[in-house]
């Protein structure tokens, strides 16, 4: 048993937990038994997702597990291979986009929780080629939002289930230097197709708490890094271009600001906030800390110096190389996750140092997982992006 001031998770046997609660001075301690979920993951075999499928079979072993995930480029079945032979998960590949589909598994798996990670989830893909984002995170969301509702009404509207909708700060738009970091009331103001659709998914959430009363909850998170990251992105596609010997391309000045949190951070809020959140809210996840995007770089060329054996190129910022920048492209992201703190007791846990000496052990780790994604498509992504 430990106890962290806020929260003590007794373990009595494994269908069933105790959870002590401190929320605040002005509030007595609860006790709650937990029952076990039964929870739909779609885009399991993401990056996020994939992470949030291991927290959660790791925390909740007796609890069933049901992946959705249509594989696209970014989807992969090796970010779940660790997880083979566990018995309470099923992968099932789809799309979410596929009614009938998805109808039948809320109802043969009999399930209580939807976590939607599923997306088109790069702002650069979105400028090449924006349909397929309006396709999955506008109507694939409306998809499982009808559905569930349709299947949550049959089952007699309980209130214990949950639709978990993982979003993110872009919807926000960008900010100057001295603005005040993004609330859960900041006026949305997407810039890029990927933020207008997730932006259009999360008003179509919202919608259905207010209208159906469907018990819905969002999460709007702040730039992820870690295991399993696919490397169109930042951090990865530095990592692995530093391994290669391949220019490092920072986009325009490499001033824009992001707020980084390791995405093991990312998972623990989503299970505080599907466990404790209220229904129809949005909890901001930050990770308190806003970087430059060259700093980032700087502080990756000297971790990888000193952590990767026999780099083709040394030191690793000779490789830095700044490039076009991407059109529209926002200036600073920066989340304000009090209300998670105060209300939920959320904190992050991992400082920036320790989440990219840790990203950077696993890629050095895992050789063979980024290099089979290296692929012809990869390749020529990047011509188109950086050519
Ligand atoms: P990702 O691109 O790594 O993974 C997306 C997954 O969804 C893939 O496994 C893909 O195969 C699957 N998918 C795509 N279209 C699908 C469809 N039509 N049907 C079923 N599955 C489909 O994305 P990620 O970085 O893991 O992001 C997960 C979620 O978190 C997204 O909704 C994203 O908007 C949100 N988010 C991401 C970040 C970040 O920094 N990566 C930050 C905040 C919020
Ligand atoms: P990214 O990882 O694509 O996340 P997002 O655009 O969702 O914030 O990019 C993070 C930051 O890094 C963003 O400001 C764009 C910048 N960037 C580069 O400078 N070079 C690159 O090659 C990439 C992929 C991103």
């Amino acid at each position: 048993m430990f106890w962290n001031g806020k929260t003590t998770e007794v373990s009595i046997n494994p269908d069933a937990k105790l959870f002590l609660m401190h929320m605040s001075d002005a509030q007595q301690p609860s006790i709650q038994l937990r029952q076990p979920r039964r929870i739909l993951v779609t885009g399991g075999a993401g990056f996020i997702g994939s992470n949030f499928v291991h927290h959660w079979c790791r925390t909740y072993p007796r609890d069933r597990v049901v992946v959705l995930d249509a594989l696209t480029y970014a989807g992969n079945r090796q970010n779940l291979s660790d997880l083979e032979g566990v018995a309470n998960l099923r992968f099932v590949q789809g799309d979410i986009c596929d009614r009938e589909l998805v109808d039948r598994l809320l109802r043969e798996e009999a399930l209580d929780t939807i976590a939607h990670f599923a997306a088109e989830s790069h702002v650069d893909r979105s400028i090449l080629g924006p349909g397929a984002f309006i396709q999955t995170n506008v109507v694939g969301t409306f998809t499982l939002l009808e559905s569930f509702r349709q299947y949550w009404v049959a089952e007699g509207s309980p209130d214990s289930y949950r639709f978990l909708h993982v979003s993110t700060d872009e919807v926000f738009g960008s900010l100057a230097a001295e603005d005040p970091a993004f609330t859960e009331t900041t006026p949305y103001a997407p810039n890029s197709p990927y933020s207008a659709s997730k932006a259009g998914s999360d008003h179509l959430v919202r919608a259905y708490f207010h209208t159906y009363g469907m018990p819905t909850l969002i999460t709007n998170c702040s730039n992820n890094y870690g295991p399993y990251h696919y490397p169109e992105k930042l951090i990865p596609l530095m990592i692995i271009n530093i391994l290669l010997g391949k220019p490092l391309p920072v986009y325009g000045d490499g001033q824009n600001i992001r707020d980084w949190l390791f995405v093991e951070d990312h998972c623990s809020a989503l299970d505080v906030v599907i466990h404790r959140g209220q229904p129809g809210e949005t909890y901001n996840v930050g990770g308190n800390n806003e970087v430059k995007n060259i700093d980032l770089v700087y502080r990756l060329c000297q971790l990888m110096d000193e952590l990767a054996p026999d780099l083709p190129v040394q030191p690793a910022e000779n490789l830095i190389t700044f490039v076009k920048d991407r059109p529209g492209h926002d200036r600073r992201y920066a989340i304000d996750s009090t209300r998670l703190k105060n209300e939920l007791g959320w904190v992050p846990k991992t400082s920036l140092d320790e989440g990219l000496r840790k990203t950077i052990e696993w890629y050095l780790a895992h050789p063979s997982w980024w290099r089979s994604l290296l692929s012809q498509e990869y390749q020529a992504y990047y011509e188109k992006v950086y050519a």
